[in-house]
């Protein structure tokens, strides 16, 4: 169980960190803003502590599998959920050619340990898109993407952690609304403040109850002063700064290491999300 805690005993205690059973999250922002690498340090950082969980690569032009520590030869031989057509259409029983019927809720729940590679702890899953099609195409593959999107954010105890483009429209109205946070991650500078602004307003659009901003890559403290003055304070989750370990494991087509102030920042990020993530839902079912 996550960090020792009991999902349905909410003790407000100081020490005792709040259950993140079941958390949803999604990270978006800019291109190139350090989502991925954020999405691999988080998830591996939530396995640390005891979860389960389950990274979903959403792009379709990926590379979480690598910022996970997977090792290049067996991501190379990782085929996108999303561009598996004889599977999608065996699962939603659309065999026909284009136009023939197919189910609408192919069977999906035996899929996820078959299609997963597990790494350190952090289960991996590349999804590819979510909405290749734009929003409601009936294709097999869409209807699968959707279907399977929906299982695995239903897995109550699992934290899962999906790696997005910008362009979040690409998430569904089901899976939007099972999200229980999304993280937009911004640089210190207007253009991806700009971008992060968009993303929030699409977010609130699609039914994304919760937002958050982390600051990434930040150099110095006039970068932590400019985001601080941009982004209020509930809505600021941490920072991830600037570190040349980061750039240098990216180099070397490796993870990167979580440890020293890397280290203590993912750390400090990933507790704000389970205490005010844990804070909602518990005020979400009181009464
Ligand atoms: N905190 C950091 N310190 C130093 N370098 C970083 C940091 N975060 C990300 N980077 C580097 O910035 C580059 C982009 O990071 P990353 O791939 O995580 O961004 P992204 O938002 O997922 O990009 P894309 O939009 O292409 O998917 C990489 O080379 C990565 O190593
Ligand atoms: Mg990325």
């Amino acid at each position: 169980m996550c960090d020792g805690n009991h999902p349905h005993h909410h003790h407000h205690h100081h020490n005792a960190p709040p259950s993140s059973a079941g958390l949803k999250i999604a990270i978006s922002g800019k291109g190139g803003v350090g989502k991925t690498t954020l999405t691999a340090l988080l998830a591996r950082s939530f396995a640390a502590a005891g979860c389960r969980v389950l990274a979903i690569d959403a792009d379709p032009d990926a590379n979480l599998a690598t910022a996970l520590g997977i090792p290049l030869q067996l991501a190379a031989g990782i085929t996108p959920v999303a561009k598996m057509k004889a599977l999608a259409e065996e699962r939603t029983g659309a065999q026909g050619g284009y136009g023939s019927l197919f189910k609408l809720n192919p069977t999906v729940s035996d899929l996820p340990k078959q299609f997963c590679v597990e790494q350190e702890g952090v289960r991996f899953l590349w999804m590819g898109t979510l909405d290749q099609g734009g929003s409601g195409c009936a294709c097999p593959e869409s209807t699968f993407v959707r279907r399977l999107m929906g299982h695995l954010m239903l897995e109550r105890q699992d934290v899962v952690i999906l790696d997005m483009e910008a362009g979040i429209e690409h998430l569904g109205r089901g899976t939007a609304e099972a999200v229980d946070a999304l993280i937009t991650v911004v640089e210190p500078g207007e253009r991806s403040l700009q971008t992060a602004a968009q993303i929030r307003q699409l977010a609130a659009d699609i039914g994304i109850r919760r937002t958050f901003v982390v600051g990434s890559k930040l150099r110095d403290a006039a970068d932590e002063s400019f985001l601080q003055s941009k982004i209020a304070a509930d809505e600021l989750l941490g920072f991830l700064p600037y570190h040349d370990e980061i750039r240098q494991a990216d180099r070397n087509g490796e993870a990167p290491t979580a440890c020293g102030n890397i280290l203590a920042a993912i750390t400090t990020l990933r507790q704000r999300l389970q205490h005010l993530t844990a804070a909602q839902t518990t005020f979400a079912t009181a009464s």
